[in-house]
């Protein structure tokens, strides 16, 4: 029998204070977060030292760290049953990630193809930037994580963060867990409404292709009633010959829990679509939208769980770095 039917899961998840969050974000990533707290021990971290990698001013830093940990309490990551923290506050990420360069190769984080996305023709490419990939990993196996929620974006990180995992302990004996990726079955890709073929991203300069969490309402269902869609009026889930019309059934579909080829067969036009979908996503932010202006208006109490959040963090966290450092041949401290 598997020993780990039944057994509690660690699930660990993080997310950059970059930009604020997305529709994307949410329909992705956070809401499994959210239900993966039902069953399972989770830490949830906001990954500000990955904030860094990329020009960033110290204030838009500060507030959009606060503003992201409090729309995490906000979607209902509870505090008494999760884990929430900030990355920064916990020096063991940074310490493991220095194992995890010295674990991945040169060649392997050069595939990448985020840095490849995010390096561009920039001039100034920070070296944190192409090291970004090693201290996601070192946050995931710094918690013995079992599965780790994220959309389809992250599949290669993940993916680079078991190789590195499964090449420690292979060198240095058994030490870290292999965790995998948790990737929805729906919107693990949610699209820019103005240009489908990209993904809809919080640090896009798209303002009319990306829905905001926390956007007004009427903003959102203009936006969403506005999405480009393509030639040809059927209405089918065709991700490849109508990325529009596919993006607005996933959003759909993953607000209100269908199937987004069953979903499809309901519609002749794209105005109705288009309508129902602005109305879901709008009956799905609001709830959302009132907590985070309770929340906002004391923002003791978020600062308040994160100190808890990293005190909890610590204490997970620093006994398997101490396993690792033994394992490499480091002296006890
Ligand atoms: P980031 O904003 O890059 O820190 O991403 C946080 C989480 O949201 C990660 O798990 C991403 O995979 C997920 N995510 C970001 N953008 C999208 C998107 N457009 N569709 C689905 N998931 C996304
Ligand atoms: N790289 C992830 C992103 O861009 C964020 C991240 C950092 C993360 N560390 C993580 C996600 C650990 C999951 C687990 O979305």
């Amino acid at each position: 029998m598997d020993p780990t039917i039944g057994a509690v899961a660690r699930v660990f998840s993080g997310i950059k204070p970059t930009g604020p969050v997305t529709l994307g974000n949410y329909l992705g990533a956070l809401r499994n977060w959210v239900s993966a707290q039902a069953d399972d021990d989770c830490l949830y971290c906001v990954v500000d030292l990955h904030a860094l990698t990329v020009p960033h001013d110290p204030a838009e830093l500060r507030a959009l760290t606060l503003e992201l940990a409090t729309v995490l309490v906000a979607i209902g990551i509870d505090p008494d049953r999760s884990t929430l923290f900030l990355q920064s506050q916990v020096h063991e990420h940074a310490e493991l990630a220095w194992l995890m360069e010295c674990t991945a190769s040169v060649g392997e984080l050069r595939r990448m193809t985020q840095f490849k996305e995010k390096a561009g023709d920039h001039e100034f490419v920070s070296a944190g930037l192409f090291t970004y990939p090693a201290l996601m990993a070192a946050d995931i196996l710094l918690y013995d994580a079992d599965r780790v929620p994220v959309g389809d974006d992250q599949r290669q990180h993940l993916e680079l963060a078991r190789d590195l995992a499964t090449r420690f302990n292979h060198r240095f004996g058994p030490t870290f867990t292999v965790p995998e990726a948790g990737i929805p079955a729906v919107a693990a890709r949610v699209m820019d409404l103005q240009d489908p073929t990209r993904k809809m991203s919080k640090t896009e300069e798209s303002p009319q292709g990306v829905v905001l969490l926390l956007e007004d309402p009427a903003a959102i269902a203009r936006k969403i009633r506005r999405a480009v869609t393509d030639t040809g009026a059927e209405v089918r889930y065709d991700p490849e010959a109508k990325p529009g019309v596919s993006n607005l059934l996933a959003i759909l579909g993953a607000a209100t829990g269908q199937d987004p080829c069953v979903l499809a067969g309901k519609y002749e036009q794209y105005g109705p679509l288009k309508a129902d979908c602005a109305d879901a996503v709008v009956e799905l932010v609001r709830p959302i939208q009132a907590r985070y202006a309770e929340l906002a208006s004391d923002p003791g109490t978020v600062a308040e769980i994160l100190s808890r959040g990293a005190g909890k963090a610590r204490a997970l966290a620093g006994p398997v770095l101490d396993r690792a450092r033994a394992a490499v041949g480091l002296l006890p401290r």
